[in-house]
């Protein structure tokens, strides 16, 4: 899919501030500081779209970007950033929870992971949130550029294969990196394919 046009839309507080059109909608969300700003960046190929920070917690709202007039990308806050008060990080996990239990317009979730990072618990209770819930995800291995090519697919591998023990069916995966632009075709293909599946059932 090209991407001809990305722009910011709103960043909303909460659930009832965001866009009121029903075009489909992808989330991305995963730890603080793991490339979720970046990587929406390199997709859309528009640098300063969405805002990136060496310093963790950029993020606190919930921002739609709308692209080619017809979907969303929305940037989420990371979870899991120590650093932030009890009260606020209660505050974010409230928010990011009614955005993706109550969002009808929500179709896919992204789960980024840092690709260097051997499992970690709260990602896992996070996997294990959205499968529970019934929400459709795909992970994404974020700064593959770290690591060399081949190291890059047996990590991600391993990673996949620590979820079968819990999971039957296991959801798709990417390897990407914002700086190299690695996983930019197939991430988008995978988004142009949901977008058809939407456009032919809402006309059968
Ligand atoms: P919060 O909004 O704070 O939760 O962070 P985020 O997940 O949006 O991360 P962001 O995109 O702001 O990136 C965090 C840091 O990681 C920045 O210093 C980026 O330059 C760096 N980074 C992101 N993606 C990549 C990547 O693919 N490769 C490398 N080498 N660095 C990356
Ligand atoms: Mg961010």
């Amino acid at each position: 899919m090209k991407i001809n046009k990305s722009e910011f839309s709103i960043s909303s507080a909460t659930l009832s501030q965001c866009p009121k059109d029903t075009k489909p909608e992808y989330a991305f969300i995963g730890r603080s500081n793991v490339g979720k700003s970046s990587l929406i960046n390199m997709l859309c190929n528009h640098k300063g779209l969405a805002k990136t920070s060496a310093t963790p917690g950029k993020t606190l709202l919930i921002n739609h970007f709308i692209i080619n007039n017809e979907w969303y990308i929305v940037d989420l806050p990371g979870y899991g950033y120590a650093k932030r008060s009890k009260t606020q990080r209660d505050k974010l996990q409230q928010m990011i929870s009614s955005y993706i239990l109550q969002r009808k317009q929500l179709t896919n979730v992204f789960v980024l992971i840092d690709i260097r990072h051997d499992p970690q618990q709260i990602d896992r209770e996070f996997i294990d949130w959205l499968g529970k819930s019934e929400i459709p995800f795909a992970i994404v291995f974020t700064k593959g550029d770290k690591l060399a090519q081949s190291k890059m697919k047996q990590q991600a591998e391993a990673y996949m294969s620590k979820l079968e023990d819990t999971w039957d069916i296991l959801p798709p995966y990417f390897i990407s990196s914002a700086e190299k632009a690695y996983g930019r075709e197939e991430i988008l293909d995978y988004i142009e394919s949901i977008n058809e599946e939407i456009k032919n059932n809402s006309q059968e």
